[in-house]
Formats: structure tokens, C-alpha cells, sequence
């Protein structure tokens, strides 16, 4: 499949002040949109044009790196926008709720788990709540590595490259963070992506 840049699903200000309209115009509009056009001229002559996209990331890592780059990155990029929204953060639906408290502890201790895991990757990359054989945990990855590699489902990740918080942040990371997983988090769609796993 060829690749397509969505469409924001909320207007570029819709997140401000966690998120700004600059950030969003850059990250959306010339970030990933340069996955997209990368990973279409990338996908050429690969062998890959008809997999799913999941596919073409899983197929790529570790022997054709361009296409793994821009493709994982689109993939990461579409749920990424889906991961927030406007007023996000707050309730969690019940199933997603048990699941954490069960995983973690706590929902808080979850919170801390994974904002301790953005927070401690090591340039570009990811953090990640994922789903594999019935059990959640969380992971951080480099650049545009995503737990798919890893034969789980992500149910919930935050881009950590400096272009998601560094006109809103500077370097504070970690606010970038807190305010991320306390006020911009689409908890219905982490729950979807649980249901839509099969638990
Ligand atoms: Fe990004």
C-alpha cells in the first residue's frame, strides 16, 4: 500500500497550550509529510508495494533501513495524532483501567513508568504501552523502532523526537511529558486499539 498523509483529526490549535499550532503545522505538515513522501519513493522496487503497512515495518527492519525509517515512522505518526486529544487526559475507561491497575499497580505507577521511559530514552525515539499475549508493559525505543517489532500491539505512544516538544518545551522533556499523559491522552482510542487486540 502507498502511504497518505490523514488529516489532523482536531484543528491545529486544539491542543494548545500543551501543544501548540506551530508545533503541530511542523510535526504534521513537514515532519510526517516527509515520512510519507520518503517512504512512497522508498516503498518502489522494494518488493513490499502490495504488504499492509504493518507489514512493510515488520519486513523492512534490519534489511532495506530507509524504508523501515519513513515507513515505521508513518505508522507511529498516525496513531500518535489519534493518542491525543482536546481536554485528553483524565477518566480511563473501566477494561483499560483493570488492565493498567492489574499491569502496574496503579494507574499513577503506569504514569510514572511511562513518562520515566520517555523521559530516559536516549535521544529520538518513542515511549510505548504495548499488548502481547494478554499482558501490558511498557518500552522505549530509538528513532523509529515501535513494539511491532517485537510481535505486540501498541496500544499508547509518545514521540520523544526534540521536533514534538521543543518550540512548546525546550528542552524540558519531562513537562512535555506530564502534560502529554495528564492532558492530551485520547483514552478512548487506547481503549479501541485494546478491544480491537482481543485482550
Ligand atoms: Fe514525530
Amino acid at each position: 500500500m502507498s502511504f497518505t498523509l490523514p488529516e489532523l483529526p482536531y484543528a491545529y490549535e486544539a491542543l494548545q497550550p500543551y501543544m501548540s499550532k506551530e508545533t503541530l503545522e511542523y510535526h504534521h505538515d513537514k515532519h510526517h509529510q516527509a515520512y510519507v513522501t520518503n517512504g512512497n519513493n522508498l516503498l518502489k522496487g522494494s518488493g513490499l508495494e502490495d504488504k499492509s503497512l504493518e507489514d512493510i515495518v515488520k519486513e523492512s527492519y534490519g534489511k532495506n533501513a530507509g524504508l523501515f525509517n519513513n515507513a515505521a515512522q508513518h505508522y507511529n505518526h498516525l496513531h500518535f495524532w489519534r493518542w491525543m486529544k482536546p481536554n485528553g487526559g483524565g477518566a480511563i475507561p473501566g477494561e483499560i483501567e483493570k488492565a493498567l491497575v492489574q499491569s502496574f499497580g496503579s494507574v499513577d505507577k503506569f504514569k510514572e513508568e511511562f513518562t520515566q521511559a520517555g523521559a530516559t530514552q536516549f535521544g529520538s525515539g518513542w515511549a510505548w504501552l504495548s499488548l502481547k499475549d494478554g499482558k501490558l508493559s511498557v518500552s522505549k525505543s530509538p528513532n523509529g523502532e515501535n513494539p511491532l517489532l517485537q510481535g505486540a500491539t501498541p496500544l499508547l505512544g509518545v514521540d520523544v523526537w526534540e521536533h514534538s516538544y521543543y518550540i512548546d518545551y525546550r528542552n524540558r522533556r519531562p513537562d512535555y511529558l506530564k502534560a502529554f499523559i495528564d492532558n492530551l491522552v485520547n483514552w478512548d482510542y487506547v481503549a479501541e486499539l485494546y478491544a480491537k487486540a482481543g485482550k
